[in-house]
């Protein structure tokens, strides 16, 4: 048995500051998670500026609670892993800067991770058995990825979004029917009380490529209309109808990009994985011989245990970072 590593984690490229203590990769010691969320409610969506302020303010305690939480001494950790990117310019320098600070401090490399393929990693957490080669669907509110997973630090993106994320899509759709932001949770829930009884057209994407605007603005139009018609909206039933509509999205070219890529082996995360149709849809594919993988809950969502579970693999291949280092707001995966 080889020594032990120990990654911090830090996670602030959007609207939660994070931080957590991964063991090897896939054992959680620790994982704090400070979200912003009732802050930026109030203005229907993230504010960078305020969520950059709101960083600086909660980074070193959320660092700190992290590593007492997980009950070693800072000596311990091998790395610290952060998110470089994609993200708020300013909400991510926040935390590269602290994570380049605490390193430099320790005497520890520092480990540059893409937001996405941290997303990837949470099923790592989740199931300590999974393995490269398989084929993964990254679906969150900025992402919309299917990519092929060669190895854990190696990846080939075989399908994306032309226009809007599928989280995106949820939110506004959540907005038009009065819904405060973030819609998508919302929106899961609605659909239980709600029929498939809207039609709203399939998007004619070519290949393994999606897009989400036009539904969108599809059910912006329905709202709009019934609204000048003075008719009443069933929001449960428009909630369903699009919510069943981007599960069939998302399963047609998941199985297109199955048959492609040769692989039933498919792993799904990133924050719109919560979403409880979704999981129910690909979980019935395990009838047919697929083999499905979703995040616990809490490593759906934005947080750093995923970051510090992808940064162990990137210390193993010695992606270490150097000392000018920096964020990049539109960080491409594979460069
Ligand atoms: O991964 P994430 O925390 O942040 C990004 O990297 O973008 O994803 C946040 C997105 C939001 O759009 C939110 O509405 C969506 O995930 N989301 C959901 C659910 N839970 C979170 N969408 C649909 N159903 C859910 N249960
Ligand atoms: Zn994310």
């Amino acid at each position: 048995m080889g020594k032990d590593i120990y990654i911090l984690g830090i996670e602030s490229s959007c609207d939660e500051t994070s931080a957590s203590v991964v063991k090897n990769g896939k054992e959680v010691l620790s994982l704090v998670i400070n979200s912003q969320i009732d802050e930026h409610k109030k203005y229907g969506g993230v504010v960078p500026d305020l969520a950059s302020r709101m960083h600086v303010e909660a980074i070193s305690d959320v660092v700190k609670r992290a590593i007492k939480e997980a009950k070693i001494p800072k000596e311990k950790l091998s790395a610290v892993a952060f998110t470089k990117g994609p993200g708020l310019i300013g909400a991510l320098l926040v935390g590269v800067s602290f994570a380049k600070a605490f390193a430099y401090a320790l005497n520890i490399p520092f480990i540059p991770v893409h937001h996405i393929k941290g997303h990837i990693a949470a099923n790592y957490i989740t199931y300590k058995e999974l393995e490269p080669p398989y084929l993964s669907l990254v679906i969150s509110g900025g992402h919309t990825h299917l990519i092929y997973i060669k190895s854990h630090v190696d990846y080939e993106i075989i399908g994306k979004t032309r226009d809007d994320a599928v989280g995106e899509a949820f939110d506004k759709v959540a907005r038009v029917i009065g819904i405060s932001y973030p819609g998508g949770p919302k929106i899961d829930k609605l659909s239980y009380d709600g029929k498939n009884n809207i039609d709203i057209p399939t998007p004619k994407v070519d290949d393994l490529d999606f897009s989400f605007s036009g539904i969108k603005t599809h059910i912006i139009n329905y709202v709009n209309s019934k609204k000048q018609k003075n008719e009443s909206i069933k929001k449960e039933d428009l909630a369903r109808s699009f919510t069943d509509k981007v599960v069939s999205i998302l399963i047609d070219k998941t199985l297109l990009a199955s048959k492609k890529m040769n692989t039933k082996k498919i792993a799904i995360s990133g924050g719109v994985s919560a979403n409880t149709h979704i999981r129910r849809e690909f979980n019935k594919l395990k009838e047919k011989g697929f083999e499905i993988y979703f995040p616990e809950f809490v490593y759906c969502t934005d947080n750093a245990a995923m970051i510090a579970s992808q940064g162990y693999y990137e210390y193993l291949d010695k992606n270490f970072g150097i000392l000018e280092e920096d964020a990049k707001a539109n960080f491409k995966i594979g460069v």
